[in-house]
């Protein structure tokens, strides 16, 4: 009863501080975790506080952020992370993405002939093998220091404790309300009984999916890849006509990945290799970008805005063209950021064709954390689209993924993001498909600098891309480089989307170079620490409501 009245009042004082703050930005000496919900970065800070480090803080924070932001992220999901380890100086990728089933087939989402995009994106066919609990018990037993339950504590408190609706958490469910009320787990926790959405400040109790938690116990892949859960959820899928099966979840491994790297004006830039597209799409920006004297153009200036909708264009096209999973395909890393290449694009000239509706994603979730011995975590999170595919395995409170429309169904067809994709990226049995997830970590002299990354479908890399240039060139502390306003442009629909907030004289600008522009209120949601000799120095997007912790 003690820690319950203790817990509440540790959530309420979170939440009051975030609320509080006159600023977003927050320094810290000894750790620091940045989170995309304060009540997440809170958790990861209460296991460093109790001597965890980042790895312990980590997979605390991504748990908790699982239940208070169940819409973008969770243990029916999967992700990637970087760990940069102090001792030894080494990077490390760990690869915890869904896979596709084994039974899927070529003809699994056609229907009389024609591709059903709508199968990829709800419901049972739309569900990958999840690997986040894969992925986070990979990282701990390898980098961490406590044991799985004591790492998932903090969330087990929050989903059966309850904690206020965030207002980001509200719109989710208010915007998905018919589709939670089509399953009773969903309907359960997030609708009222007369089938209304739950709304900012009501109490949201996960219990079913605390009581999976704490059921994990210290092995929590024994039970969900080959125990208990494992059972319910191939249960589950054949009651429905889903195709996940007990052999898929016992063959499921993370797979640790050497990082992308290459040098962005003396800083070394590491970032996620595929089956991410979006460590390669940044580094390769970078590199377009990098002897344009892009600080001289002025930071939002149009010359720079049509520079950045140019470079986006290119990593776009070369996305679709080139990258799946490299355990299916070879995806030519070292041909897209050779210098002949990367020279022959710079001057490229791109058509601009009318514009068909973009896309529009809150899911995803992204944190960093930093602790006392200089050891950081830059790690991405999903389920895919808000709620995945609307579906929970029956009292367990998991809220399955819907990451099979990240593959590309065929040529012609676009996923909800608007992403087209080729033949490196169809759909095959055990394979990952791509995902735009891009986790992170800056070195200046081998010594981290700044870790970054987001959420939000294609505009996690443009925005990555944006924030990481505001620090390194334009010297915007976090909190600044965050908040200054954004575009984006995935060259297919070929619309350059601008945030509200940006300027009106850039927009016309813009428009008057002959691009088709389109405002939207927001785009993607970032997460930065940046490490100085001073301390921590962390903000989390106010787009999604998130907080930085620190002390
Ligand atoms: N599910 C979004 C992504 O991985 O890019």
């Amino acid at each position: 009863m003690m820690r319950r009245w203790k817990s509440g009042i540790s959530i309420a004082l979170t939440l009051w501080l975030a609320a509080m703050r006159p600023a977003l930005a927050v320094m810290g000496k000894q750790g620091m975790v940045a989170a995309e919900h304060p009540l997440a970065a809170d958790a990861g800070v209460r296991i460093l506080r109790s001597g965890g480090n980042a790895i312990d803080a980590a997979v605390a924070a991504a748990l908790a952020v699982g239940v208070a932001n169940p819409s973008s992220c969770g243990i029916g999901g999967g992700g990637f992370m970087l760990i940069y380890i102090a001792k030894t100086g080494r990077i490390y990728a760990l690869d915890y993405r869904e896979k596709a089933p084994r039974a899927v087939t070529a003809t699994t989402y056609i229907r009389n002939g024609k591709p059903q995009e709508n199968l990829l994106r709800n419901g049972p066919l739309a569900v990958g093998v999840p690997g986040e609990l894969a992925g986070l018990n990979a990282a701990l037993k390898r980098f961490g220091t406590m044991s799985f339950s004591r790492a998932a504590q903090p969330a087990i408190e929050l989903a059966r404790n309850g904690f206020p609706c965030g207002d980001h958490l509200a719109r989710e469910i208010a915007r998905t309300a018919a589709a939670l009320a089509r399953d009773d787990g969903l309907k359960a926790v997030f609708l009222h009984p007369d089938g209304t959405p739950r709304k900012t400040g009501e109490t949201i109790t996960e219990s079913e999916l605390g009581a999976t938690l704490q059921s994990l116990g210290d092995e929590p892949v024994q039970s969900f890849y080959r125990g208990a859960i494992a059972a319910k959820i191939t249960e589950f899928m054949k009651s429905r006509g889903g195709l996940i099966g007990s052999e898929d979840l016992a063959a499921y491994a993370p797979v640790w990945r050497t990082p992308l790297m290459r040098q962005y004006r003396g800083y070394s830039v590491y970032s996620m290799p595929p089956p991410s597209s979006g460590g390669g799409m940044l580094l390769e920006a970078l590199e377009i970008l990098e002897p344009g004297k892009t600080a001289a153009l002025g930071l939002n200036s149009p010359p720079y805005l049509a520079r950045l909708v140019e470079t986006m264009r290119q990593i776009f096209i070369d996305r679709a063209t080139f990258y799946g999973d490299p355990d299916f395909v070879h995806v030519p890393i070292d041909f897209l950021l050779s210098p002949a290449r990367i020279d022959a694009i710079r001057h490229k000239a791109f058509e601009v064709h009318p514009a068909p509706q973009a896309p529009r994603d809150h899911g995803t979730s992204h944190l960093c954390v930093v602790d006392h011995a200089g050891n950081v975590v830059s790690l991405t999170t999903t389920i895919n689209t808000p709620f995945g595919a609307r579906m929970t395995v029956p009292h367990t409170g998991i809220i399955l993924n819907d990451e099979m429309d990240d593959f590309a169904l065929a040529p012609d067809v676009a996923n909800v993001y608007g992403l087209r994709g080729a033949s490196p990226n169809s759909i095959a049995p055990g394979k990952r498909p791509l995902s735009s997830m891009t986790p992170t970590i800056v070195l200046k002299d081998g010594v981290p600098v700044l870790t970054l990354g987001g959420s939000g479908g294609p505009t996690i890399v443009t925005a990555t891309l944006q924030v990481l240039l505001n620090v390194l060139d334009f010297h915007l502390d976090p909190e600044r480089a965050i908040r200054s306003p954004r575009i984006h442009d995935q060259y297919y629909p070929p619309v350059v989307l601008i945030e509200q907030a940006m300027p009106q004289t850039d927009r016309d600008a813009l428009a008057a170079m002959g691009f088709r522009i389109r405002t939207l209120p927001m785009l993607g949601d970032e997460e930065a620490i940046q490490i100085t000799g001073d301390g921590y120095d962390g903000a989390a997007d106010p787009r999604k409501g998130g907080a930085a912790v620190g002390y």
